[in-house]
């Protein structure tokens, strides 16, 4: 069925002028970009959006980089939307992320890994509102 799922492009792929040739990625995909916005999140902000991972070892320093310059966020359309986005981005360690996929063209580290997706229908619900609120 067609759904949605929600991504965001990190602060050094921004940084990087890299939107384009993710954005492009999306699009060859078959993915229909349904929401878009390019925004630059506070420390809290980004604290809230990854409070899940509160307890993690990573989480100061990922809340410091994920407020550290603009990130574009967006609601994604498709077929089977979100399986089929973690498979088009890749492992989130990018020595694991297999070749034609976002993360393997642009990510640099397993922190900076040029893109977010969400990885259940529920969590693209939650996540698309943090952005866009329901619609
Ligand atoms: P993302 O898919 O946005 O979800 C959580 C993020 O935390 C992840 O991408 C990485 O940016 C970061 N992350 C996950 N695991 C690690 C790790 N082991 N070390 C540092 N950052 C991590």
């Amino acid at each position: 069925a067609t759904n949605r799922t929600f991504t965001m492009i990190k602060p050094d792929a921004v940084q990087d002028n890299h939107i384009g040739g993710i954005l492009s990625m999306i699009e060859a995909g078959s993915f229909r970009i349904v929401e878009l916005q390019k925004v630059t999140l506070t420390a809290e902000r980004a604290g809230q959006f990854y409070a899940v991972h509160a307890e993690r070892p990573f989480y100061n320093d990922l809340v410091k980089y994920m407020s550290s310059g603009p990130i574009v966020a967006a609601i994604l359309e498709k077929d089977n939307a979100v399986a089929d986005f973690r498979t088009l981005i890749g492992a989130t360690n990018p020595a694991n992320a297999e070749d034609g996929t976002i993360r393997k063209k642009y990510a640099k580290s397993i922190e900076a890994n040029a893109v977010h997706g969400s990885d259940s229908d529920e969590n693209a619900q939650i996540e698309g509102d943090f952005f866009f609120g329901t619609k």
